[in-house]
């Protein structure tokens, strides 16, 4: 029984166990002297009883036994996880869906692009409104990832195993022999092709495929398809103009979330990732504090981190210290900030239409903020920091200004 009992100690792991079980051992006047609960049970008792006392005290207490988990839903931090809800993206959805509702009528679908910052929901929307039109046959929905699919071969032939429902052979078929059946059964059986390419920056042609698809229906007269092309901002490039004018997308703008939106997205991860009680509104707090300088994607990585330090310190709540340790040992990169607050929202929405010369800029944004000019260069300085505008000092007649644009 004695035995038992230590190998159970031992088991456990437990960092204030193998403690107690020390002074019991040096000192059991100590133990009584430090747990009066235990001394009143254990006036005479022997060693047994008195662990498992112990244990059963400390289980009542904030001790995570070896085959317990904080996580009651793991798969809730994984990347590729689609929330039920989906926060703070529901202008995004809308105008996305808005592209795509015409195809549920039977007509083409209006390109798109969507484009933003990484995690900011591009991909997700794309899950989301994929999921939507679940249900209509004469949808047919690709997904494309840049990074997997990043051939013309590999895009093509995998249109063609959702429309025909096998892959073609790797090598012997041109690219355009797919091209060309893909355009006929799409025509033959009056479907639409709703084709999303996501981290088009991966693609070898991206530009080529995207010119392609969208002048399909000049050379195949009635064929509809939509395409939504994902690329950040600084990739624009890579559309040139010859495909842009045919491809003419409706540009989405995805904004990095603000560090309370943040928050917000982490507390519904931890409802539903943890068990109950795991963690306290004012850490999630110091979590959203600490992505500020990273993104939404180093936010939940720095939630489930933090949870398996609390684990492996056998703890079922996650406290400061663990989501210090967690952050500490995270690889960070160099990048700035890019997190943004309500003020920078709204001068980014108004550069989206044009640049603008400073002065023309500050008054516009007084109409919607209360700033006086010298918190409006602040804020002009944070987001250059942060790589989101450019900002070029011109000379004209009245003397020198500065010209801001988005980048
Ligand atoms: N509004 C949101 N509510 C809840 N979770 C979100 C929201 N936006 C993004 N996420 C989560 O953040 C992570 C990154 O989102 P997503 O992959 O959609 O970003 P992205 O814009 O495609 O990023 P990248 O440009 O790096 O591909 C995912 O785990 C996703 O579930
Ligand atoms: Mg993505």
């Amino acid at each position: 029984m004695k035995k038992e009992v230590l190998l159970c100690v031992a088991e456990y792991e437990s960092d204030i166990l193998s403690y107690l079980f020390f002074i019991y051992i040096i000192s059991r006047k100590a133990l009584y002297k430090a747990f009066p609960l235990i001394s009143e049970k254990c006036e005479k008792c022997d060693v047994n009883i008195f662990i498992s006392l112990i244990i059963s005290l400390l289980m009542k207490k904030d001790i995570l036994f070896h085959d317990e988990s904080v996580f009651s839903n793991p798969e809730v931090f994984d990347f590729d996880f689609v929330p039920e809800e989906f926060l703070f993206r529901d202008s995004e959805i809308k105008e996305l869906a808005n592209c795509i509702n015409p195809a549920v009528n039977k007509k083409r679908p209006v390109n798109c692009m969507l484009s933003g910052p990484p995690a900011t929901g591009k991909t997700t929307s794309i899950k989301k409104i994929f999921e939507e039109i679940n249900g209509y046959s004469h949808i047919i929905k690709v997904y494309i990832n840049g990074r997997v699919h990043n051939t013309n071969f590999r895009v093509f032939s995998e249109i063609h195993r959702s429309i025909f429902k096998y892959t073609p052979p790797e090598s012997g078929v041109a690219v355009t022999t797919l091209y060309q059946k893909i355009c006929e059964g799409l025509k033959s059986e009056n479907k639409i092709l709703l084709i999303a390419i996501d981290d088009c920056i991966f693609l070898e042609e991206a530009d080529e495929i995207i010119y392609e698809l969208s002048r399909a229906n000049e050379i195949y007269p009635g064929i509809k398809i939509g395409i939504i092309a994902v690329l950040n901002e600084k990739e624009k490039y890579i559309i040139e103009e010859k495909s842009s004018s045919v491809f003419c997308p409706c540009v989405i703008e995805y904004f990095p979330y603000t560090e309370d939106e943040i928050f917000e997205i982490l507390k519904l991860r931890a409802k539903f990732g943890f068990y109950p009680g795991v963690i306290s509104e004012e850490l999630l707090k110091i979590i959203a504090e600490h992505s500020i300088d990273y993104d939404l994607r180093f936010g939940i990585e720095l939630l489930r981190q933090s949870a398996i330090e609390c684990e492996n310190k056998s703890m079922k709540t996650i406290t400061k210290e663990h989501i210090e340790k967690a952050y500490s040992r995270i690889l960070k990169s160099d990048k700035p900030g890019k997190v943004i607050d309500e003020k920078e929202k709204i001068i980014l929405g108004i550069l989206n239409v044009k640049k603008y010369e400073s002065g023309e800029l500050y008054l516009l944004v007084k109409k919607k903020l209360d700033v006086s000019y010298s918190s409006f260069y602040r804020i002009l300085d944070k987001l250059e920091k942060k790589k989101l505008i450019t900002v070029i000092e011109k000379a004209t007649n009245k003397g020198r200004t500065r010209v801001i644009s988005k980048n």
